[in-house]
């Protein structure tokens, strides 16, 4: 549900895992490796989802294990079956684990009380998405030992990208600075963080005051679907890009770009820069497969 249930060791154990899993998944091998064969898996999107989506169901095939898909508008959810109805009906075909997109926060805690499968949360409205933190810290860990501080720049307070990733990077020991325009970064106590950790955690209103000392840049989608739900408004995106975008020259040799995809191309990164050297956006793609096989492992044994 949130990568605050999550000990060191249980993080250190998937990455070892993911590392291996990494390994067989490489172009060209037989990817089925087994391991999972013939538990069950359910895909529960309620929002859309490319990437997320297709990592989570390569993981468990290539796991061994069988695997369905149920997408909100194709459903009887679009009859009117509530989520807690269709949930129930799910559990009674025993699927292990569902795996749960929904743009409402928190909703994976209420619909596990009512299903005795496994629920992995695969981002929920804006509260979490713990699964996309741990693949960004095994990306960010191949990086190399210099690699300490992560600036996290845009949509800070409707991202669980960023509230995932800040809480794993802060308890794993990394520096986490978060940069947005003014009211888009939550204060601390509204993300739970330790106070003990409040020393590795910087927030800045000006990308270019802390670049120099980044050594990875995160940028998120601006999620302008999430605008309407807060009032904290929504400014123009060529003033964001302006401030915040990622421009030609910014980028040292030995910095580090992400971004969990979908780019908004010309808002977050400029056009032809999304696959730049520094950029680790395809890393964080090819990760993904292996560290939810990982999970999936760690969740069903
Ligand atoms: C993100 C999500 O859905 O939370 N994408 C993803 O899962 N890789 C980010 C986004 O939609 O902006």
């Amino acid at each position: 549900m949130s990568v605050d249930q999550l000990t060191s060791d249980d993080v250190n154990t998937i990455m070892d895992r993911a590392e291996f899993y990494k390994g067989r998944f490489k172009l060209g091998k037989d990817k089925k490796v087994g391991g999972l064969n013939g538990r069950t898996m359910i895909n529960m999107f309620f929002e859309p989802s490319t990437r997320t989506r297709i990592s989570f169901e390569q993981a468990a095939k290539r796991m061994g294990m069988l695997v369905s898909n149920i997408i909100a508008d194709a459903s009887a959810m679009a009859k009117g079956e509530s989520s807690i109805d269709t949930i129930r009906t799910l559990g009674a075909m025993n699927f292990d684990v569902v795996i749960l997109r929904t743009p409402q926060s928190m909703q994976p805690y209420e619909l596990s009380t009512f299903t005795s499968s496994a629920i992995i949360n695969a981002g929920d409205g804006t509260n979490e998405h713990p699964t996309q933190a741990l693949l960004d810290y095994f990306t960010i860990q191949k990086l190399g030992m210099d690699v300490k501080n992560i600036t996290i720049v845009g949509n800070i307070i409707h991202s669980r990208v960023a509230k995932s990733n800040t809480k794993l990077l802060l308890s794993m020991g990394y520096n986490v600075t978060l940069v947005g325009p003014n009211g888009w970064v939550p204060e601390p106590k509204e993300w739970n963080i330790p106070e003990e950790q409040y020393g590795q955690l910087n927030i800045g209103t000006h990308l270019r005051d802390v670049l120099d000392v980044s050594d990875v840049v995160m940028t998120l989608r601006i999620q302008q679907e999430r605008f309407s739900d807060t009032h904290r408004g929504l400014i123009d995106l060529k003033d964001y890009n302006k401030e915040y975008g990622i421009k030609h020259g910014m980028l040292r040799d030995n910095q580090f770009l992400m971004h969990p995809g979908p780019v908004n191309r010309g808002v977050e990164i400029d056009e032809d820069l999304v696959y730049c050297p520094q950029s680790v956006i395809l890393d964080q793609v090819e990760n993904g497969v292996a560290v939810r096989s990982a999970i999936l492992e760690h969740v069903l044994t």
